[in-house]
């Protein structure tokens, strides 16, 4: 049904990435169904990563959402670890290498870089889309913006 075709340009790759994002938001209106497959088409498309997922708000924290990747910590307070710190700023996170960055919280031992996109319902956060790497400095500009772009596809869905 959902077919993830590589491409070798890396930003035709990201395009294809963030189109089959839409396409599979346009497919549920279910909200785990949604993650759940968005996770799914940045793992299908991205090279070098060995984590990524959700974290949505519950009772003030950020809790655990649909990922691919291992096992990972439930819950994260606000301000705490990168993803709080995403929340907490409401800034996006480019973590070029996770030792260096004050309170960071391992769920793998093998992620050595890490972004984090805080996402927002009507202008509340919703949650946080974090995506690890186990090489340094594995995100830059073009990953920022392909997967900010999907953050906000997912933003204009959740306020439909
Ligand atoms: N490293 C994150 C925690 C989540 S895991 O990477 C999946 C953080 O510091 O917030």
């Amino acid at each position: 049904m959902y077919q993830v075709k590589r491409q070798p340009d890396l930003e035709k790759n990201y395009q294809l990435m963030s189109y089959m994002a839409k396409r599979v938001l346009d497919d549920t209106s279910d909200i785990v169904a949604a993650l759940a497959n968005l996770s799914a088409v940045i793992n299908g498309y991205m090279d070098g990563i060995n984590w990524v997922g959700f974290y949505t708000m519950k009772n003030g924290e950020l809790v655990l959402g649909p990922f691919q990747g291992l096992p990972a910590c439930i819950n994260i307070q606000v301000g705490k670890g990168v993803c709080g710190t995403a929340i907490a700023q409401g800034k996006t996170q480019l973590v070029e290498d996770v030792s260096k960055f004050p309170g960071h919280i391992a769920c793998d031992s093998a992620s050595r870089s890490e972004i984090v996109i805080p996402i927002y319902k009507n202008s509340e956060p919703f949650g946080v889309l974090d995506v690890d790497s186990p090489l340094l400095n594995r995100f830059g500009e073009l990953e920022s913006k392909y997967l900010s772009e999907i953050c906000t596809l997912l933003e204009k869905y959740l306020t439909a």
